[in-house]
């Protein structure tokens, strides 16, 4: 295909995986450790550059249009979530960081096979694969965390204001072991998951594409003025403060005791934006220009409580995953379960960030036999992950596939894509013409 859209062929390749979410959902932009795998199903570049100064992409799935531009200007729109700019942003990213004002061209074929919009980070392997292409094609050399903070940053330039988990578990994934992805600085520690358990991915078949609607951004929000808000009660200079995390470590609390600081100063009821800026004695103008993103600006109610309730405890529940993963006592998949299914709850109750037919699919999932089961991901749709004990694989897989699939007769021609066992994969790779 390469040839017949470029009448040459590549010089050499790269491929960056998609992931999915163990445990910490909706922390990494708040500052808190998540516990991701990345799955063997991966974005795929073939590459050649060339001596003009055009970037070619093409798609080897024809629902993705070609598109060319010049490589020295580079513009992201942040209307339309389109294919070709999550390429775009791993170019400029790179270009950036180098600072350089124009690249040599590239032809760009690009194949994936991670479900797009389903939470398995189809369009944070892009930025990544396109990232690490053209660190290629420059001649250049990063370090994995460098390329993955680059990553993350330049993400952004299609508008949603993501945590780092996606770009960085591309890049730092290595076959066999899931990582507790650590940020500021940026490190990624091995996590050996239990034997005699496997983790089942199953897509709920509603999309989600957390670009194309201000959901994603509007729970970052809410995570940022309830920081203020925590920070401002304590007496902190909140002006800076930015991410929840940051509250606990400038006050120097356990978890735990966040949770009570916000019972203490923060209601249930939800906060009108005039009610936030009382509270921060800041004009509504100072919000919408000085704290909200631009997709944010109208948004009618912020829920402080619960969505800083939901990251404290999201944030202990890793730490004692991780725990019970190292310590590996007798009952472990059934301690992993109940921390994933306290997390379901959680992303479903205070961060409301799951829909109808996930915890359906959730339901399902425990009924035939999973120690736990959670969202993965966004949420709003997409993917759960599932824990389920290796003898009873088979059958929970048969019974699933019922029980969802055929019975709402759901996407059975991507079948293979919506319901399978997957086991930790390797990161971002460049392979070269021997
Ligand atoms: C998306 C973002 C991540 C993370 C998850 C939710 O995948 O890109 O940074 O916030 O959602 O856990």
């Amino acid at each position: 295909m390469f040839n017949s859209k470029f009448g040459s062929i590549p010089k050499f390749y790269v491929r960056a995986p998609g992931r999915v979410n163990i445990i910490g959902e909706h922390i990494d932009y708040c500052g808190y450790s998540v516990l991701p795998m990345a799955v063997e199903q991966d974005m795929l570049i073939a590459v050649e550059p060339v001596k003009t100064q055009t970037l070619q992409l093409a798609n080897t799935n024809p629902l993705y249009p070609d598109f060319s531009t010049s490589s020295n200007n580079i513009q992201i729109d942040k209307t339309k979530p389109l294919w070709h700019n999550y390429f775009l942003c791993g170019f400029k990213g790179i270009q950036e960081h180098f600072g350089l004002s124009n690249l040599t061209g590239m032809n760009c074929l690009v194949d994936g096979n991670i479900p797009p919009s389903s939470g398995l980070s189809s369009s944070s392997a892009l930025v990544c694969c396109a990232g690490l292409v053209t660190l290629t094609v420059l001649g250049m050399n990063l370090s994995k965390v460098e390329l993955a903070e680059i990553c993350a940053k330049s993400e952004r330039y299609i508008g949603t204001e993501g945590g780092g988990m996606d770009q960085s578990i591309s890049f730092l994934a290595e076959e066999g072991t899931a990582k507790l992805i650590e940020f500021s600085p940026l490190r990624a520690t091995d996590v050996k998951l239990p034997s005699g358990a496997v983790f089942v991915i199953a897509n709920s078949c509603v999309e989600m594409n957390k670009a194309a609607t201000s959901h994603f951004n509007i729970r970052v929000m809410e995570c940022r003025l309830a920081a203020k808000l925590l920070a401002k009660y304590r007496g902190l200079q909140w002006g800076k403060v930015l991410r929840l995390e940051e509250v606990q470590t400038k006050l120097g609390v356990s978890l735990e005791e966040m949770l009570w600081i916000t019972e203490d100063a923060l209601h249930p009821e939800p906060y009108s934006p005039e009610e936030v800026c009382s509270c921060l004695g800041i004009s509504l103008q100072e919000l919408r220009t000085q704290i909200l993103s631009p997709n944010t600006q109208d948004v009618p109610i912020f829920k402080l409580y619960q969505r800083a309730k939901h990251v404290y405890s999201e944030a202990a529940r890793v730490l004692q995953f991780k725990k019970i993963c190292e310590e590996a006592p007798d009952d472990t998949v059934q301690l992993l379960g109940e921390l994933m299914n306290q997390s379901h709850a959680s992303c479903r109750d205070m961060y409301e960030c799951s829909c109808p037919e996930l915890d359906q699919l959730v339901d399902i999932c425990r009924k035939f036999g999973a120690q736990g089961s959670r969202l993965t991901g966004a949420g709003w749709g997409g993917c759960t992950v599932s824990l389920v004990p290796a003898d009873k694989l088979t059958s929970f897989l048969a019974n699933v596939h019922q029980a969802y699939y055929e019975r709402n007769n759901r996407n059975l021609t991507f079948e293979k894509q919506s319901l399978f066992a997957t086991k930790p994969g390797g990161g971002a790779l460049v392979f070269l013409e021997a």
